[in-house]
């Protein structure tokens, strides 16, 4: 068993990127298997911050090879700058980053799909990355899409042209408008596909195949988080791919029997970006003492994040369908100064649905039970040794680990490579 697997318990941000690169020294290969340019992995070392959307978190160090998987689709444009913001740290990326040729390719007019139904939803509106997600696995699994292995054919863009058209019609019928200039786009486009081309493309599972068979070490990283899977989330305020374990398996053609442990990494509190029921929400002083320690805003749009009290049932939920062995505990630090902690056990409603996270998380229906916990002065983020975090952050965590019955292995107190204990 060679693979290990790293996704997130929430919904997303939490803090994959960091834990991924921390990890890469005990793998040969980093290989993402679902999301696409809707994710923003940030890792920080050195001073400096970088954030990555399509490319895997392990490619600032130089004996790994990172493979983006057959599971996840590609913005050529936005590759073309992730990749050209990285030229400036000298990264043997022609050698180093390989592509799936099964892995989907997001057009420009799958953009403006998802604009164009955001908008005709209103107030219902998903409050997706806008990055053309949705559309672009839409048509995947409607057998409509363009795969990296196409631009490479003869005359593929006759496939593209005749997508592009059934997009502008789908696009018409919208009742809103929403202006863009094709040609301007499809430029862009073809001269992003041309850098894509660059870089090594292959036939991913022989790849990864051949890569067990030689006894390499393999790490599979997730994008976003459990709650926004397409199946298990909590939908439809999810996105369109399984971010669950079973991802990682038709993500990059891994067998189930190959994988070893499974990482399940959490925020010590909650945080969700875009719309959807949050059943342990803050809205007042606490949630914005959270959002601003915890500087929760997104990697990739921007926006504010919600915050909100740690869920163990939510975590419970994630931890069972993802089958998780150890625990990743984040951002421990950004509670520091909170009087008092809170963490959710279980849910209350009408329907009493006690500690199962129902079918429907609609939030008038659902109150959450909270336990109480003594919060800590201390900051704690130069703390490199377990035994100097406060008692009562150590009680906290203790709590958590027994209601969770899975071992909390890597605690981390800050955004920097550094700030990380292993217990
Ligand atoms: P990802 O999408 O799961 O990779 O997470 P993001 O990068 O979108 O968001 C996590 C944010 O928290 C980033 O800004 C990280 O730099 C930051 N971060 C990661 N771990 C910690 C931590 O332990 N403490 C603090 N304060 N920030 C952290
Ligand atoms: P990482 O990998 C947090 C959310 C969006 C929206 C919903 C659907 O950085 O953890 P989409 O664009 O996928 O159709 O949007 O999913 N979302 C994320 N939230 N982290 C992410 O990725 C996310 N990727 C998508 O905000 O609610
Ligand atoms: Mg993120």
């Amino acid at each position: 068993m060679s693979v290990d697997l790293i996704l997130g318990l929430q919904w997303g941000d939490e803090g994959k990127g960091k834990i991924v690169d921390f990890l890469t020294n005990s793998y040969e290969i980093i290989a993402r298997f679902q999301g696409g340019p809707n994710a923003g992995h940030t890792l920080e070392f050195d001073g400096i911050k970088h954030v990555l959307h399509t490319i895997p978190s392990g490619i600032f160090h130089s004996k790994v090879e990172n493979l983006i998987g057959n599971g996840v689709v590609i913005d050529p444009v936005i590759f073309k700058k992730e990749i050209e913001n990285l030229n400036k740290f000298k990264i043997d990326l022609y050698s180093k980053l390989l592509i799936s040729n099964k892995a989907h390719i997001i057009l420009p007019t799958h953009r403006i799909l998802d604009a164009s139904s955001e908008i005709s939803k209103g107030k219902s509106k998903i409050g997706s990355t806008l990055r053309g997600i949705g559309p672009t696995y839409m048509d995947k699994t409607g057998r409509n899409g363009i795969r990296v292995g196409d631009i490479f054919e003869k005359n593929w863009e006759i496939k593209y042209d005749l997508l592009c058209k059934k997009h502008i019609n789908i696009i018409n019928s919208y009742k809103k408008k929403i202006e863009f200039n094709l040609n301007e786009m499809n430029k862009e486009f073809f001269k992003a596909i041309e850098t894509l081309k660059q870089f090594k493309v292959v036939n991913s599972q022989f790849y990864l195949s051949n890569a067990q068979k030689s006894g390499k070490k393999i790490l599979a990283e997730g994008a976003q988080g459990t709650l926004l899977d397409i199946d298990f989330g909590t939908y439809p305020y999810v996105t369109s791919s399984t971010t669950t374990a079973a991802g990682a398996c038709t993500g990059l053609g891994i067998a189930p029997k190959d994988i070893n442990e499974v990482y399940g990494i959490f925020k010590a509190y909650t945080t969700r970006v875009g719309s959807g029921p949050f059943p342990t929400e803050i809205n007042g002083e606490d949630g914005e003492l959270m959002a601003k320690a915890g500087n929760e805003f997104g990697s990739t749009t921007g926006r504010a994040r919600r915050c909100g009290w740690l869920d163990l049932v939510a975590l419970k939920y994630a931890i069972q369908i993802n089958g998780v062995t150890q625990l990743i505990m984040m951002k421990g630090d950004v509670l520091s100064g909170f009087k008092k902690i809170k963490i959710c056990t279980s849910y209350d409603s009408e329907k009493k649905l006690a500690d199962e996270f129902p079918f429907n998380l609609s939030e008038n229906e659902i109150k959450p039970k909270y336990i109480e916990f003594p919060g800590w002065e201390k900051d704690i983020s130069d703390i490199n040794s377990e035994n100097e975090l406060p008692k009562e952050f150590i009680s906290y965590m203790n709590f958590i680990e027994e209601e969770l019955e899975t071992p909390i292995k890597i605690i981390s107190v800050g955004p920097d490579r550094k700030q990380t204990i292993f217990r």
